[in-house]
């Protein structure tokens, strides 16, 4: 018996990385899974490999962030299962620049693949569930460098960051449909991140297994039973959640608070004002004024960034 036995699952941008790990685990779990990759070659393997395993899987090639493409992920998983129980999107790019050398182009790739490219499936399957009365379970894909920032990542870090409040929001108004939503920001080592990156720090010899054998705590496919727990029963009410996901590590983010207030007794504050007082904002919350490197504060990290 799998935590998805009869049900029927879409991942966007399956075919590589942290999505082939999450589709593959999907279908251990007893999902049939319609696998979106815009490479065919990848996605194709991804399929076969779901059906040589004894699962079931379709291929649809098309890019996540138009619109043809989601309202038909949304039909296949329709027209050839006649359900569908969970939408993980997962599709994502990088364009890294500094903002003083960004281009248009690459501050629009970015925003829309993630943006539009989560939007979009979201809108379809949920519009699909609120009309059925049926009930389903999104995971999106958020990460560490929209929720806490990451140089050179302007434009992914918007998207990201985006993503988390798109989440949090669709929870919110799916609650009532009893659909879940939450987001995971992974940390991996794939294609995206080897660009990124470049060489990774070795934490495998510090995790060892039964075996003897280290555990690779940076493979892409340590992040799918997150992810598949989230678009299962077994997740109960738990919606509108931000978790981080890495090695043998799950984290719970907690979402932006208020962490000081200053008031100015009933009265419109001067900019004069605020200077007088505005250290009270930073004494009270301990918080640095300076610009900090909030990556540098992850309890798991990869490498150091190299200039951009
Ligand atoms: N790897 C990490 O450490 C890490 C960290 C934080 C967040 N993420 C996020 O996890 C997700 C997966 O990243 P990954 O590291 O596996 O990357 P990856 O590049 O290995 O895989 C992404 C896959 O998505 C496909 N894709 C890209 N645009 C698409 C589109 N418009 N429609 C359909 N498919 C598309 C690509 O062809 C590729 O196969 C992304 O959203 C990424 O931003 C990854």
């Amino acid at each position: 018996m799998g935590l998805l036995d009869g049900r029927v699952a879409i991942v966007t941008g399956a075919g590589r990385g942290i999505g082939r790990g999450e589709a593959l685990e999907l279908a251990r779990e007893g999902a049939r899974v319609v696998v979106n990759e815009v490479d065919p070659e990848v996605g194709g393997a991804v399929v076969a490999e779901i059906v040589a395993a004894g699962g079931e899987a379709v291929l649809d090639t098309g890019d996540c962030s138009e619109e043809d493409t989601a309202r038909q992920l949304v039909g296949t998983a329709l027209d050839t299962w006649g359900r569908l129980d969970a939408l993980v999107n997962n599709a994502g790019i990088l364009r890294d620049k500094t903002v003083a050398k960004m281009s248009a182009e690459e501050w629009d790739a970015v925003i829309r693949v993630h943006l539009r490219g989560h939007f979009l499936p979201t809108h379809y399957a949920c519009a699909h569930w609120k009309e059925s009365g049926t009930q389903g379970r999104i995971v999106c894909t958020a990460s560490t460098s929209g929720l806490l920032g990451n140089f050179g990542q302007a434009n992914y870090g918007a998207a990201k960051a985006g993503i988390a409040a798109f989440s949090t929001i669709v929870a919110m108004e799916m609650a009532r449909y009893g659909v879940r939503c939450n987001a995971i920001a992974p940390a991996a080592r794939t294609r995206m991140t080897e660009s990124a990156y470049g060489a990774f720090k070795d934490l495998s010899a510090a995790e060892g297994s039964d075996e003897g054998e280290a555990f690779d705590f940076w493979h892409p496919d340590n992040v799918a039973p997150l992810v598949a727990y989230l678009c299962s029963d077994a997740a109960g009410t738990i919606s509108g959640k931000v978790f981080g996901v890495q090695g043998d590590a799950v984290e719970l983010y907690q979402p932006f608070t208020s962490a000081a207030v200053i008031a100015n007794h009933d009265t419109r504050w001067t900019p004069d004002g605020i200077a007088a007082r505005v250290h009270e904002l930073f004494d009270e919350s301990g918080i640095s004024a300076e610009v900090e490197n909030m990556m540098g504060k992850l309890r798991f990290t990869m490498t150091e960034r190299s200039t951009l």
